[in-house]
């Protein structure tokens, strides 16, 4: 097949330019969006093509065609930090294989059962707040969205072995490094963030062996996403290996701690800058009489609205990319195998003729449209749309109402948006002063 992407506009990417995209991808993508229009091909140093998707339309192409074209981007980057049998890096079959086993403990009916239990752990999380005190809200939205994590994952387990398995999984996240993801050769012994890393890898592996084998010792069959994967069978009748089990549990607690506790800090922030937005919430909140039912709190329409704009404002995830094994064509052009292509999330997020005024906090814009899937993409799009999406818009409306419903806060300052690691989060963790409890505090 003859290559016809340097018909793609585009241009050959340096430092400078990786630089840009990498720290400051709102600015720079609707620079790039503003030149080249719908998509723009950045040509790398190793002779292949990236395609960006910079507007819906092309987002589309990429996301509605056959997954059979994809493999994962950049697997060996992720398979030092996460393994080789995470869903993160699989590929094609294998790929589809590991969704259909995993998907069915992310339904929506899977975690129902949870709200009580995410509205008790935020309750106690936020009692001991004082007035006057300030905080790093971005410390208490991580330890609420770690424990209930753990406790989706092994179910209601609690006491010493749920703070073992916290520490061992913060010295996991804390020690990730985004350098050794991006360049795979550092992943080597002499690089010393690669050793930590390395050894906390190791540690929770052990953790993870030692439950197993006391698990399954049990044979209680518990519906928490650990007893699930333990219950499960591929399409072969083969079950998961212990060595899968454990890429697949640090997979899932790597995506889905922190980017959930950053969307719930930054919910705060912008509801603290919008005092109006606010009392509209908590107006709706108070209208689902004391201590409603985590599915009404779930539905209700503007915290809905408010949870969809702070993800929309504050894209976690910039980008998201698949390698091609396949050509396919985008606008017009072919791309072959080796090339990859992605889809720039913030660009399409912040495009103003999609949301008018993009840099503000309007979740008003969500109450009466609906925003395409090409359109509204925080947890990405296709076949390889985030698993965990369900529960984190569950957690995080359930974790914000409780807040909302229980303190008076304000914003210390102005946040900046910074890259950590992979995903976008504020860079002071946000700072929120509290003013004073709203209700009387239950326990
Ligand atoms: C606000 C919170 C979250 C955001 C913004 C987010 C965003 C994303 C995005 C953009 C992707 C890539 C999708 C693509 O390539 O099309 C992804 C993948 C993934 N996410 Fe999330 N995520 C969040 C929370 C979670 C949670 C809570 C979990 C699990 C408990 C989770 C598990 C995963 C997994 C397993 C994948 C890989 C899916 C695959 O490759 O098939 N995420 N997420």
């Amino acid at each position: 097949m003859e290559a016809n992407t340097a018909r793609i506009d585009g241009f050959s990417i340096n430092l400078y330019q990786t630089w840009l995209l990498v720290n400051c991808p709102q600015s720079y993508t609707a620079s790039l969006r503003k030149r080249y229009g719908e998509v723009v091909a950045l040509f790398t140093p190793l002779g292949t093509t990236f395609a960006i998707a910079l507007t819906p339309n092309s987002a589309r192409q990429i996301l509605s065609a056959d997954p059979a074209i994809y493999d994962a981007f950049w697997k060996e980057g992720f398979a030092g930090v996460a393994g080789s049998g995470s869903i993160w890096v699989l590929g094609k079959n294998e790929h589809r294989r590991e969704r259909q086993l995993l998907s069915p403990a992310f339904h929506a009916q899977s975690f129902r059962g949870y709200g009580e239990v995410i509205r008790e752990v935020t309750h106690q999380k936020i009692k001991h707040w004082q007035p006057g005190q300030t905080l790093r809200a971005l410390d208490t939205t991580l330890s609420i969205s770690l424990d209930i994590i753990m406790r989706l994952v092994f179910g209601a387990e609690n006491g010493k072995f749920l703070d073992e398995g916290c520490r061992v999984l913060t010295a996991l996240w804390r020690n990730m490094h985004p350098l050794f993801i991006f360049f795979p050769a550092l992943q080597r012994g002499w690089f010393p963030p690669w050793s930590r890393y390395a050894r906390a890898k190791n540690d929770f592996s052990k953790w993870v062996s030692k439950y197993l084998t006391e698990r399954r010792a049990r044979k209680d069959r518990t519906d928490d996403i650990l007893g699930r994967m333990l219950a499960a069978h591929y399409e072969d009748g083969l079950p998961m290996r212990d060595e899968d089990i454990r890429d697949e549990l640090i997979t899932i607690l790597l995506a889905g701690h922190e980017t959930t506790a950053t969307a719930l800090a930054w919910a705060l922030y912008d509801l603290g800058t919008c005092p109006d937005k606010l009392e509209n919430l908590r107006i709706e909140l108070a209208s689902l009489g004391v201590e409603p039912d985590p599915e009404l709190i779930a539905k209700a329409p503007y915290l809905t609205a408010v949870c969809n704009e702070t993800l929309r404002l504050h894209t976690l995830l910039p980008e998201i990319a698949r390698e091609l094994v396949l050509p396919l064509e985008l606008s017009g052009h072919t791309l072959i195998p080796g090339d990859s292509v992605g889809v720039s999330v913030m660009a399409i997020h912040h495009d103003p003729d999609l949301y008018p005024e993009p840099n503000q906090f309007i979740p008003e814009r969500f109450i009466g449209r609906t925003y395409s899937p090409f359109e509204f993409l925080p947890f990405g799009g296709g076949h390889r749309r985030c698993l965990g999406s369900g529960l984190s818009d569950y957690e995080m409306r359930i974790a914000l109402a409780e807040i909302v419903t229980q303190w008076d806060f304000e914003p210390v300052g102005i946040e900046r948006e910074i890259r950590h690691d992979i995903a976008m989060g504020p860079k002071n963790g946000v700072l929120l002063r509290i003013k004073g409890r709203r209700t009387s505090d239950k326990n």
